[in-house]
């Protein structure tokens, strides 16, 4: 093999490796659905239906630690992976499942609103569509309580910054 030949293929594996390793990084609700849902569903519904946290340490009903868990399961998730999804779940299991209760029969998932119908405009989460801030959104769509709308925005916030890696 001629020395630029194997520039070029060193230079491709690198290519491919970063590729992958921002395709992991990018979307960790795609991540979910792509190596994990296949077996455990949809994430949210999984993760309070079946984790807990005992000390501040997200484990499962068995008293065995994710992050631990993960590591060697399946064969083993890589770090990026396990740290990732890792705090997504503990998110989930740390707020109430007001997406599902409220949007989902119209929505889908969090996910998918987060991906087609908000955006970022001067820092503030908006309606892609309305260019409303979504606080004001949430005042009059979905028959959301008073006391609802705070959190319903901490999850929006949280999700739409996972589906973009923030
Ligand atoms: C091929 C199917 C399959 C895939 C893919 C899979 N799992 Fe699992 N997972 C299982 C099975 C089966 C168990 C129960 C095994 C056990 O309890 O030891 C399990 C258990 C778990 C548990 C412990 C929860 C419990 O029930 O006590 C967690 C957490 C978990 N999986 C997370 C994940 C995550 C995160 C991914 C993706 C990165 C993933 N799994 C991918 C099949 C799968
Ligand atoms: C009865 C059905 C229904 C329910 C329930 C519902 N939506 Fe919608 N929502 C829609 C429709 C239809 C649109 C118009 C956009 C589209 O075509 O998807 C929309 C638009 C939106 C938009 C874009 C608004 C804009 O100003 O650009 C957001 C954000 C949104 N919904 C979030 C939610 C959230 C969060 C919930 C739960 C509290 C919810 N929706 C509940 C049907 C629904």
């Amino acid at each position: 093999m001629t020395a630029p030949r194997r520039f070029r293929m060193a230079a491709l594996a690198l290519l491919s490796f970063v590729a992958a390793g921002s395709a992991y990084g990018d979307d960790l609700h795609k991540l979910w659905d792509q190596r994990c849902g296949g077996c455990h569903g949809h994430a949210g519904t999984f993760s309070r239906n079946t984790l807990l946290l005992v000390d501040g340490h997200l484990g499962d009903r068995k008293g065995r630690d994710v992050e631990a868990f993960l590591k060697s399961h399946n064969g083993g998730y890589s770090p990026e992976v396990v740290a990732g999804i890792a705090s997504m779940l503990r998110a989930q299991v740390e707020t109430p499942d007001l997406f599902r209760r409220l949007c989902a029969q119209c929505h889908e998932t969090a996910a998918v609103v987060a991906r087609t119908l908000l955006s970022v405009e001067d820092g503030v989460l908006v309606g892609r569509q309305s260019h409303r801030p979504l606080a004001e959104v949430l005042r009059r769509h979905g028959d959301v309580e008073e006391d609802q709308q705070g959190p319903l925005l901490e999850t929006l916030t949280r999700v739409e910054r996972e589906v973009h890696h923030r």
